[in-house]
């Protein structure tokens, strides 16, 4: 049973909240927010708390649900805890890559995007392609940005090598920041991107089995 079914709490440090909440509140967009990844809601409520019942823009979420048993009525006791309207949110309860699909299909666009779903390098890289439904001013935001999950940094990192047209605005913890600043000439995230991703899967598998094992032997 994860933690956070049982608290409801954010699973986020501090000054990730903390950071998450100054962009928020300093844009204020008034376009869709988008979440993907919510475990038990508790980040999803704290960027819902940044606006006022009257002023707040929708918030979807996308997340397949399978965190922990009942994972959709605990992320909705979450909200009618916080004194937030259920129908503030619209849950896309699917993976993210059918998600993704579905939203490009209906040319879906945010301005706000927050990236915490599964860190394996195929599942990061393919979630990098909903930046392409970002408005240009938007912000997105990518937690677990670190050394240890090389998953989540190698994908990031070859992105915005790539991709000139974003720039970082902002880290805290692990919580990344980047600002879409234009349009992209081509979508973002390349058959090349996928590839690479798909090359380095299973050396970072073998890796991440490797540190376990590590891990197991040293406790
Ligand atoms: C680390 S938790 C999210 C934490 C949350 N953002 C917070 O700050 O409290 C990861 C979430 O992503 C969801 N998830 C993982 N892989 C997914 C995928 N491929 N498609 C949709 N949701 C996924 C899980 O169900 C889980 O709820």
């Amino acid at each position: 049973m994860r933690r956070c079914s049982e608290t409801l709490e954010a699973e986020m440090t501090p000054a990730e909240q903390k950071f998450l909440q100054n962009i928020i509140r300093k844009k204020n967009f008034s376009g869709p927010h988008l979440e993907i990844g919510t475990a038990a809601g508790g980040t999803l409520c704290k960027m819902m708390k940044c606006f006022d019942d009257q002023t707040r823009p929708k918030f979807v979420v996308v997340d397949r649900m399978t965190y922990f048993p009942n994972q959709l009525t605990i992320v909705k006791e979450n909200l009618s805890r916080n004194g937030l309207p259920e129908k503030g949110v619209e849950f896309r309860t699917t993976t993210s890559a059918e998600a993704f699909a579905q939203a490009e299909k209906q040319d879906d666009r945010f301005d706000f995007i927050l990236v915490d779903a599964s860190h394996k390098i195929l599942a990061v890289m393919a979630d990098l392609r909903w930046l392409r439904l970002l408005n240009v001013g938007g912000i997105a935001c990518f937690h677990d940005y670190a050394e240890r999950f090389p998953g989540v940094k190698l994908s990031i990192d070859r992105f915005l090598s790539r991709y000139r047209n974003y720039e970082k605005i902002g880290l805290a913890d692990t919580l990344l920041a980047i600002r879409k600043t234009a349009s992209c000439d081509t979508p973002e995230v390349s058959p090349l991107d996928r590839a690479y991703s798909m090359v380095m899967y299973l050396p970072l598998e073998v890796q991440r089995k490797i540190n376990k094992v590590k891990k197991q032997k040293a406790a």
